[in-house]
């Protein structure tokens, strides 16, 4: 009998060797050209199965399309089972071959230790306490009532700023010798309501102005001294500090982050921080300290209002309204 050529054998596992390539490594490749990202697009499981399912189901139409082709593809088996290559590459081929399929359902079936790939949730809002929805910074629109009692304590150039600024504010003065405190915030609302104060003319909306500027420049303070850190001074998560850590502080100049949540919630998470999150923000516990045992909430509100005029945001209405 003649002999059948072997290379019906090595066409087809070449075949299939070449399929897996380039689904495994090729298509990724190619994703990558095409999207021009830094990283490939990953193939998913399944498409390989598929893929790899139907170069099978083909191969074996090929294969059993004839007497011959079948004859052809199973020579080099029968003889390699005969021994027909030497007895020594029989026995290694039967204990090589089953060993790797053996060690693939193994590696496949055992129990692994993986990071969980969920997707964190950024603002999670069930145990979001709801009360907290319909909370108004109380420094964002000051009453009349309010602005009345800074435009009396601005008269008497006895405006009481926050502790922690104090010694600052002293140290400035006696180096200028203002005419008045609230010279120390130079931004043109508060010129514009110190001239009115120095003409005795003053108006309620410019004062309101000018009392906004002085919640802001405490805010901006008490930023600096807590969260600057971390959140930098650009609010865009870039402190000295943030590159120490695995979840980034948040930077609050990007869409999406304190510009999507109404302001009761930035106050929630200001005050909880990385540890008050409920258990579906986890794996990624952050290192956002909780404020609440270190800043008053007068403090934390003062800080907010900073927080969003820094970054140029305003908070979300809340739905209700
Ligand atoms: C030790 C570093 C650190 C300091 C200091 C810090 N933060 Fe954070 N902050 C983080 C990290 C990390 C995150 C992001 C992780 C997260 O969502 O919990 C974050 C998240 C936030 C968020 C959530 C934003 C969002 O869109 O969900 C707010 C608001 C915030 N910080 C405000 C502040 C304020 C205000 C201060 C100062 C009183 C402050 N942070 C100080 C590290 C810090």
């Amino acid at each position: 009998m003649k002999k059948p050529p072997t290379f019906r054998f090595w066409t087809i596992v070449l075949t299939l060797v070449l399929i897996y390539a380039l689904v495994k490594w090729g298509i990724p490749a190619l994703s990558r050209e095409i999207t021009g990202m830094p990283f490939p697009l990953t193939v998913p499981g399944t498409l390989m199965f598929i893929y790899m399912l139907l170069t099978i189901i083909a191969l074996f139409l090929l294969v059993t399309f004839s007497e011959e082709h079948l004859a052809e593809f199973l020579y080099p088996i029968q003889r390699f089972l005969r021994g027909e290559y030497g007895r020594t590459t029989r026995t290694l081929g039967l204990v090589i071959v089953p060993a790797l399929i053996g060690w693939q359902v193994y590696d496949v079936t055992i129990p692994k230790v993986q990071q969980p790939s969920s997707l964190r949730i950024q603002h999670p809002s069930s145990n979001f306490p709801k009360k907290n929805e319909d909370l108004k910074n109380p420094f964002a629109s000051p009453s009349d009532a309010e602005v009345d009692a800074f435009i009396e304590q601005a008269q008497a150039n006895e405006v009481g700023f926050i502790p922690q600024l104090e010694a600052d504010l002293d140290s400035w003065a006696e180096y200028t010798e203002p005419d008045h405190m609230l010279e120390a915030i130079p931004t043109a609302p508060m010129r514009a309501f110190l001239r009115e104060l120095g003409a005795a003319s003053v108006n309620r909306d410019s004062a309101r102005a000018a009392l906004m500027e002085k919640h802001l420049f405490e805010g901006r303070a008490l930023y600096s001294m807590n969260c600057r850190p971390c959140h930098g001074d650009s609010v865009a998560g870039d402190g000295p500090m943030a590159d120490g850590f695995k979840l980034r502080p948040i930077n609050f100049t990007d869409n999406g982050t304190i510009e999507t949540i109404v302001e009761g919630y930035t106050f929630w998470r200001v005050s909880n921080g990385g540890p008050g999150l409920p258990t579906e923000a986890t794996p990624w516990d952050s290192a956002m300290p909780v404020w609440k045992l270190n800043l008053s909430e007068e403090e934390r509100w003062k800080i907010i209002l900073a927080e969003y005029d820094l970054a140029q945001k305003t908070p979300r209405i809340p739905e209700s309204h």
